[in-house]
């Protein structure tokens, strides 16, 4: 399977970061949004990403010219037509990603793999929402894209195993570390991860310790670079909450289930380091 051009539904912290490494690697790359505003929101997030990759001595400024002159930007589907590969990375909502699916079915040619970066979600739902499900793969980054190491490559029932090895190829390609996993709620990471994060929660709620002492904790404890609390709010409390609930509500096992303070936290607008406030303050930063 020749992969060249490389679709990404979704501009957004996750969708510029695939974009970015993707274009990086050498691919051609189409990138759309809902709107303009999103668009631009989203380009200027990846010329500042690939600035601050200079800056660290990641790449030259010659590579970020010609990472960026790879990337086009569009608010119209019909373009992601020439792509082989499209990853779709929008909100966490099964309804949204069906929708999104059913029109990539349309428009892309049929041999074209159509991969969601959903960390919750069923890609085997999703698959079923297209004429092509032996197609349909799961393609999951972790935040940074630019720099977190790891893609899960998530395979459903029906994936064949030519469309598992384009995915397992194209995260090679594009630098990342490949891990094949069935397609079960939360993967290998999250399985691991969300739970864990909730039982921080559940200490800080009871009184066991600060969630400053928790996160020193687990950072000198087991060398965490950032300890559960921080990690939330840099990933997001939204996010957090919703991949939590999406597997609480498919597995129906308590361990995913967020504690109250977790969603009271989410309707306050109290989302983390993007809204300046979640469990800590990064009003000055
Ligand atoms: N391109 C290439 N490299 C880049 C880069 C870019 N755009 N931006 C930064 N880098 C490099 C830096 O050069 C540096 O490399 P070095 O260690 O070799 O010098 C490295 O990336 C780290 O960059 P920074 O110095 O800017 O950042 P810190 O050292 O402060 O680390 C952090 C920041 C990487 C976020 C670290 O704190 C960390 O790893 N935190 C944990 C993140 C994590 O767990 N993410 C997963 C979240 S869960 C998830 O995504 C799943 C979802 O489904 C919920």
């Amino acid at each position: 399977m020749d992969i060249r051009k490389v679709g990404i539904v979704g501009c957004g912290l996750m969708g510029s970061g695939i974009a970015e490494i993707t274009a990086r690697a050498g691919y051609d790359v189409v990138v759309t949004e809902v709107s303009e505003e999103f668009l631009k929101k989203g380009l200027a997030r990846i010329e500042s990403s690939t600035q601050k990759a200079v800056d660290k001595g990641k790449s030259t400024a010659d590579e970020r010219a010609a990472t960026l002159s790879r990337i086009k930007g569009s608010t119209n589907m019909d373009d992601l037509k020439g792509c082989q590969l499209v990853i779709e990375a929008v909100i966490e909502n099964m309804d949204e990603k069906k929708r999104i699916f059913g029109i990539l079915d349309a428009t892309c040619p049929p041999e074209t793999i159509l991969a969601s970066n959903t960390s919750s979600l069923s890609i085997t739902e999703i698959a079923g929402a297209t004429k092509r499900p032996d197609r349909v793969i799961g393609l999951h980054f972790f935040s940074p894209v630019p720099v977190m190491r790891l893609l899960e490559v998530v395979r459903t029932i029906m994936a064949t195993d030519e469309v598992t090895a384009a995915g397992v190829a194209y995260g090679t390609a594009v630098g990342k570390e490949t891990v094949v996993c069935k397609d079960a709620p939360g993967f290998i990471v999250n399985q691991l991860y969300l739970p864990y994060t909730l039982v921080a929660l559940r200490q800080w709620e009871r009184g066991l310790a600060t969630k400053e002492d928790i996160d020193k904790a687990m950072m000198l404890g087991l060398n965490y670079p950032m300890g559960p609390f921080t990690l939330m709010d840099f990933v997001g409390l939204d996010i957090h909450y919703n991949a939590c609930m999406a597997i609480y509500e498919e597995t129906k096992d308590p361990a995913y289930f967020p504690p109250p303070v977790l969603k009271k936290m989410v309707q306050a607008g109290q989302l983390g380091r993007k809204t300046g406030k979640g469990f800590y303050d990064y009003s000055n930063k």
